[in-house]
């Protein structure tokens, strides 16, 4: 199982997080209850159109006894023109039914406005307030994280990004400035070349290793990401790949399988749409 992961405030993060983007809200009860009894924990979701189900995965957390204790739940501040961030914080908290979120994410730069620090000032309230343990981003690039760096006063723990081998090349450097500040990583859409109609180099490669190690593509996957120090956030509509993502922590790859899969990524063709 996925190790919890200590952010750089104390509080303790699970090592993967089930996401809740793309579905609808007749999916997502199965899929929630699923993901609770193959042994997920952590959940992410968010305001956004893509989500738009704060209610319900509350709903579904609520009625499924685990206590809230045990439960990572994480939303991001997603419209910037309909609210400040306390006032965002607030209504996910009422939707969730929860009076904390785990974790709460400024969900693109963009929301800022030109004004990072300020906007982060507001993060940093809410989370003095205790509605949210954990405050960090999303979509933050290298500038961006640099500036909320230099004027912070509470560091994010957080910065949740698009993370696969095809763009590990162009994410090192914002690896190492988060590293270098403790700041965690979460990657998304990692698994998303093995969705892709057009296969890219770096499925052919997680395939052989998957066949060496006999394991699944999508476990080779996790476990680069997982050797990269990126917490993994992802999704499945199949009970059987629930599994099969948990149970990618036990995969070892070679720091050669790790060589393969970075060079294959390098070859992959420039991604058309980017957050
Ligand atoms: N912060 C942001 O801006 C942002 C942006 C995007 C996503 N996210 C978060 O990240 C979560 C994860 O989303 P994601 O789309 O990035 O998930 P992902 O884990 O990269 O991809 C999941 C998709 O991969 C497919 N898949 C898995 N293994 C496969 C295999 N061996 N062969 C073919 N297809 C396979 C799954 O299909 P099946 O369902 O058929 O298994 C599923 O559709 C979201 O729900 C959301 O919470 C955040």
């Amino acid at each position: 199982m996925w190790e919890s992961r200590t952010l750089n405030d104390g509080s303790s993060i699970p090592g993967i997080a089930f996401g809740t983007a793309y579905t609808c809200k007749e999916e997502l009860g199965p899929r929630i209850e699923n993901a609770l009894k193959a042994g997920f924990r952590h959940f992410d979701t968010a305001q956004g159109k893509a989500y738009d189900n704060e209610r319900e995965l509350g709903e579904i957390l609520s009625q499924s006894g685990i206590p809230r204790s045990e439960l990572f739940i994480s939303t991001k501040w997603s419209n910037p023109t309909s609210s400040t961030p306390l006032q965002a914080c607030r209504a996910s908290l009422k939707l969730l039914g929860v009076d904390y979120v785990d974790l709460f994410l400024i969900h693109q730069p963009r929301n800022c406005a030109g004004d990072i620090p300020g906007t982060w000032k507001l993060m940093e309230e809410i989370k003095q307030m205790g509605l949210a343990r954990s405050i960090g981003v999303s979509n933050f690039k290298v500038d961006d994280l640099e500036t909320l760096l230099e004027s912070c006063t509470v560091p994010p723990a957080v910065n949740q990004i698009y993370f696969s081998p095809n763009n590990y090349a162009s994410s090192k450097p914002l690896l190492d400035l988060a590293q270098q500040h403790d700041v965690q990583i979460e990657g998304y859409w990692t698994l998303r070349p093995l969705a892709d109609d057009n296969p890219q180099p770096v499925v052919r490669v997680a395939h052989d290793i998957a066949q060496k190690l006999k394991c699944q593509s999508e476990q080779v996957l996790l476990a680069w990401a997982g050797a990269k120090n990126v917490l993994a956030v992802t999704r499945t509509a199949r009970a059987e790949r629930m599994q099969s993502y948990l149970g990618a922590s036990e995969v070892k790859l070679d720091p050669d399988d790790i060589t393969d899969l970075d060079a294959a990524g390098a070859k992959a063709s420039p991604d058309s749409e980017l957050p």
